[in-house]
């Protein structure tokens, strides 16, 4: 087979979108491209990343299907069939998956966790409540998952996770930087890769 195809599901900042971004231009994903960016928000800055790397992008909001979360999945299920995706990247998508869907794309959905799993994740635990929660917790170590989505929220097989050392007098905001800095933005373009490789096999 030729590279995957890879859309990336996004609802923010889409920092991590940057890292594959970039992880592709130095050519580190030579058996995937992005070719489709997916937002569930119409404001997400990742979508100002996306057209400034050349990449196709679509809005598909809830809201926009009636709040109905089957449609909202069909809206997003019509689009990565429309454009042949084979593998679906979540970074930073802040949208819970049903077991329809993720049946759908079985070993086919990875996503990016900002802790070490099964550490601060499942239902709650997303964006600067998972720091928050490790800083109350009082964890000295703690890091980044990418990993296979399922239908148990942060629940699919383990792919990568690299370690981060939590430092005296940090706050969500300084941790949750590191973690990316340290983890996110250097596991999810390796596991991204990986997973291609294994498509481009089949
Ligand atoms: C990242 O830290 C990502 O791991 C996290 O949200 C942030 C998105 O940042 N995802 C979750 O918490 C999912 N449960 P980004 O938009 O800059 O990539």
């Amino acid at each position: 087979m030729s590279a995957a195809r890879i859309a990336v599901l996004v609802s923010g900042g889409g920092t991590n979108l940057q890292a594959l971004i970039d992880a592709q231009g130095r050519g580190e994903i030579p058996h995937g491209e992005i070719v489709l960016v997916i937002a569930n928000k119409a404001d997400a800055y990742a979508l100002t990343r996306a057209e400034q790397a050349g990449i196709p992008s679509v809005v598909i909001t809830k809201k926009g299907c009636g709040g109905d979360q089957e449609a909202f999945e069909d809206a997003i299920i019509a689009q990565l069939t429309a454009c042949d995706i084979d593998l679906i990247v979540l970074a930073g998508f802040m949208a819970i998956l049903s077991k329809r869907f993720t049946d759908t794309f079985e070993k086919r959905i990875l996503n990016v966790h900002p802790s070490l799993i099964p550490s601060f994740c499942g239902e709650g635990f997303y964006g600067l409540r998972v720091h928050e929660a490790a800083l109350a917790k009082g964890v000295k170590v703690t890091g980044a998952t990418v990993h296979y989505v399922n239908e148990i929220p942060d629940g699919g097989e383990i792919i990568l996770q690299k370690a981060v050392e939590v430092q005296a007098g940090d706050t969500p905001e300084t941790l949750q930087r590191r973690v990316m800095e340290q983890a996110e933005w250097k596991i999810l373009p390796r596991a991204v890769e990986l997973v291609s490789e294994q498509l481009s096999n089949l």
